[in-house]
């Protein structure tokens, strides 16, 4: 019997996000580029200055190994928790081998490693990490505990898909993608992190409970493979982002509330230059004053 349990973070998916596995390289946009690394350094040392970081204690939500290592080049001490013992099988050699002692990964749910943290954290960063906690109350619920873990200095930072302000739904969705993507005015990360984000929103995506059922997209995008409404290089593009568990995805004002509700202030951040930017802002948070 065919399994339909979702696979959520195994390795077939974790792996379907690496470009080049021996220069350790992921797709961008999916994992973040050299250009949103550098925005998260930049604003790390903002908290941090250098010389104070060989001191600084950093947690890590998630094994992102493009943030793993920022970190550890500035001399953090780093904690990872993943509760996917498949991302930390895969990613734990990520880094360069004379920091490995100054990371210690932890396999657990982030809700429950607040007592394995010993101290308080000088930054929290994550890449991705409240589209996988699919519901406001468990926002809530780490948020707050996060800030058990942090003093008034400290500062988080997320990359968080959101659906801004203004955004156009119809421009995004799947045959406008499709166009656009082969009109040359997207780029491969451009349209395969879009179509699956967007490209199937009106069927895959609820706005009572802000749930994106990821595989209801990617049996959409089989099914036109099979019916070459799409090619295997257009496929392929999009099926680096694979996932085929839920993700909540939040309008901007709904998730800024969270935040303002748990005692953050924010300042969101949106680079320029690529289209997953206007969606995929970097969020950098202080409990408020
Ligand atoms: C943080 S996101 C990272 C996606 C990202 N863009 C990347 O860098 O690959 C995915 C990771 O979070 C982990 N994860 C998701 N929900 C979690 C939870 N509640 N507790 C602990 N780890 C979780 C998954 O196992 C997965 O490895």
């Amino acid at each position: 019997m065919e399994n339909t349990e979702p696979r959520n973070w195994d390795i077939e998916t974790c792996k379907t996000r690496i470009a080049d596995p021996d220069a350790m390289i992921r797709f961008e946009a999916g994992s973040p580029n050299p250009e949103e690394v550098d925005c998260y350094r930049k604003l790390l040392l903002k908290r941090i200055p250098l010389q104070t970081s060989k001191r600084s204690r950093v947690l890590i939500l998630g094994m992102t190994p493009e943030l793993r290592r920022m970190a550890l080049e500035i001399g953090a001490k780093i904690t990872s928790v993943d509760r996917s013992a498949d991302a930390i099988a895969v990613y734990s050699d990520w880094i360069q081998a004379e920091y490995r002692s100054n990371e210690q990964i932890i396999c657990s749910e982030w809700l429950q490693f607040e007592h394995l943290m010993n101290g308080y954290s000088d930054a929290i960063l994550g890449d991705g990490v409240f589209p996988n906690v699919l519901s406001i109350n468990e926002h809530h619920e780490l948020l707050t505990s996060l800030k058990h873990i942090i003093h008034h200095e400290s500062i988080l930072i997320f990359r968080q898909v959101i659906i801004p302000y203004y955004f156009d739904l119809e421009e995004n969705s799947a045959p406008h993608l499709l166009n656009r993507f082969r009109a040359g005015s997207l780029s491969e990360a451009e349209f395969g992190f879009g179509m699956r984000f967007w490209g199937c929103f009106d069927e895959a995506y609820d706005p009572e409970s802000f749930l994106l059922n990821n595989r209801i997209i990617y049996d959409r995008y089989l099914k036109w493979l099979k019916q070459e409404r799409l090619s295997q290089a257009e496929f392929d593009c999009i099926y680096r982002y694979y996932f085929d568990g839920m993700n909540m995805i939040l309008p901007q004002k709904a998730w800024e509330e969270i935040l303002r509700n748990t005692g953050f202030s924010f300042e969101c951040h949106t680079l320029k230059g690529n289209s997953w930017y206007e969606y995929y802002p970097i969020y950098s948070c202080q409990t408020s004053k």
